[in-house]
């Protein structure tokens, strides 16, 4: 079996005396792109800000590159979280900074690279992710909401990581948006040799772009494997969400 980049194990997390996952385990395997589903309110968001450290649940082993996030500190801190980047699903950039400045940001704050190199990198990044080297000059309220993505995601590769977590990037996106950026992800996956954890609802992009699927219910993982697999599980929610009318059509295509 491939190597482990995230492994949860036994995580529980509460919310007051909501209680979200109740011993879940989950392991991310190097170089997949795992897609995570599960219904509005599951723990999904919750769970990816688990995997870095932003928070901590209440019980369970939280290990990424065999590390726990939330017991680095300093440099040592710094130099894991370089390994994963993200795209949160609210994941706004900042609105007052043009575009270049929105991906040299991570660069600035490791205080590693020099001005001109910081330059050099953004360049890179906005060729990286299909945008033209002049966007580097808009504002963010210039940008369409697929050009948008595109910066959140050059930002989130700024520091070339190895692991990249996205939250339901292409929530809000017109399908042929939706369809381009999962066709980005996939060209980045093969050249960068990613591991990809994605929240999503979009069947059509975890067909397209997912090895496999973890379905999340019940406070915990539910189902976990390939779309073929998972949909062979006999569980309510997996059954309305894949095997509906909405889901079989795209299952099957
Ligand atoms: N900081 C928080 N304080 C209290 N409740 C929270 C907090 N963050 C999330 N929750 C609750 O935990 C549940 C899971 O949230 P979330 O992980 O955002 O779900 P999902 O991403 O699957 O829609 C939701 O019911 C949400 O309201
Ligand atoms: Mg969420």
């Amino acid at each position: 079996m491939a190597e482990a980049v995230i492994e949860l194990r036994g995580i529980v997390t509460r919310f007051g005396k909501r209680v979200i996952h109740d011993r879940l385990d989950l392991a991310v395997h190097r170089g997949e792109v795992l897609a995570l589903v599960g219904g509005s309110g599951c723990g999904k968001t919750t769970l990816l800000r688990e995997m870095i450290g932003l928070q901590r649940p209440a019980a369970g082993v939280v290990r990424v590159f065999g590390q726990d996030p939330d017991r680095l500190r300093g440099a040592e801190r710094a130099a894991l979280r370089r390994r994963w980047g993200v795209l949160f699903q609210h994941g706004a950039l900042f609105s007052a900074l043009p575009v270049a400045d929105n991906i040299a940001f991570p660069l600035r704050e490791t205080r590693l690279f020099a001005a001109a190199e910081v330059a050099r990198l953004v360049a890179r990044k906005l060729a990286q992710v299909g945008l033209p080297p002049d966007t580097g000059d808009l504002l963010p309220a210039a940008l369409s909401g697929g050009m948008i993505k595109r910066v959140a995601l050059a930002r989130a590769l700024a520091l070339e990581p190895e692991l990249l977590l996205l939250d339901e990037p292409t929530a809000g996106l017109d399908p042929l948006a939706s369809e381009q950026f999962v066709s980005l992800i996939q060209a980045l996956r093969a050249a960068l040799g990613l591991t990809v954890v994605l929240v999503t609802h979009d069947l059509d992009t975890i067909r397209d772009l997912c090895d496999r699927v973890a379905v999340l219910a019940d406070r915990g993982v539910a189902a976990l494997g390939t779309l073929a697999q998972i949909t062979a599980v006999r569980h309510p929610f997996i059954q309305e969400y894949f095997l509906g009318t909405r889901g079989a059509r795209r299952v099957a295509g």
